[in-house]
């Protein structure tokens, strides 16, 4: 065997004995979330993920290709959280509720913790146009604005383990709520209105708000969307006093026990 040969053939154990471990290894990833599960433990732990980082860091030191080894390591972890959402989710999840309820944090935290791709209804729909959400009312008017919305939530129901932040109007057209139950669940978020009051009060890209930024307006809003929320929901969450961990770990709890639910219901039949 010349010497070409043989570093091809030791290359080609090499990557017999990566794809044997990265194999190894996401089943690994793929007990721990449903063992997590079982003994109730937090599936959001971000400190796990720098440990691990900061140890593999010390390991190579001042090998000369670590930045190389550790930006593969980055998307082998990448990859371990798109395990876990597929484990713990398998459709999307559709963010609903009023304004200022905390749809946007909570999926900033559900897409670092489990790589989950991210659809921010609002910040596409004013890429789109090129232009502000405030823009999109005054020159297009909401008719408009509600199209746009129904179109990009057709769009969204085509991939699955998304995260979709929607607008807190989405949920008030009946043919948007059908379209959503096609691909994923709806978690509906709420908050008291002196809490939503604290988070609207210093943005301006509301155009139902701006102006009348009172409890008593946001709170007569709320009451005559509250049904087509309710109506929309298959979970309810408060946020009030609760950071977003605690509500993600809600959430992955609750779309627990809704499959669990699923598959008796289904076994009953
Ligand atoms: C609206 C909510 C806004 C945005 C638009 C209309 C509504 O989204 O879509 O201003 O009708 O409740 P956020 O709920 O993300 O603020």
């Amino acid at each position: 065997m010349n010497k070409l040969e043989k570093l091809r053939n030791d290359l080609d154990l090499c990557d017999e004995i990566l794809i044997d471990t990265l194999r190894m290894r996401s089943q690994i990833i793929q007990e721990l979330i449903v063992t997590k599960q079982e003994l109730g433990i937090a599936a959001v732990q971000p400190e796990e993920e720098s440990r691990k980082k900061k140890k593999f860091n010390q390991k190579l030191n001042d090998y000369k290709y670590k930045d190389s080894i550790m930006g593969v390591y980055d998307s082998i972890l990448y990859h371990s959280k798109r395990i876990q959402s597929a484990e713990l989710f398998g459709f999307n999840i559709f963010l609903i509720g009023f304004m200022g309820v905390g749809k946007s944090t909570i999926s900033k935290t559900l897409k670092q913790t489990f790589a989950m791709d991210v659809i921010e209804m609002d910040q596409i729909i004013a890429e789109r146009n090129g232009m502000s959400i405030s823009e999109i009312f005054d020159l297009r008017g909401e008719e408009y604005f509600r199209n746009e919305e129904t179109e990009l939530l057709k769009e969204c129901s085509k991939a699955k383990d998304q995260i979709i932040s929607c607008g807190g109007g989405v949920a008030m057209r009946q043919v948007n709520v059908d379209e959503m139950k096609k691909s994923g669940k709806i978690v509906l978020l709420t908050a008291s209105p002196s809490t939503i009051l604290k988070r609207v009060e210093d943005s301006h890209d509301r155009p139902l708000l701006e102006n009348n930024k009172t409890v008593e307006h946001i709170t007569s809003m709320m009451e005559a969307r509250e049904p087509a929320y309710q109506g929309a929901a298959d979970i309810v969450i408060n946020t009030d006093g609760k950071d977003a961990r605690e509500i993600c770990e809600e959430i992955i709890a609750r779309v627990k026990d809704l499959k669990e639910e699923e598959k008796e219901n289904a076994a009953a039949l």
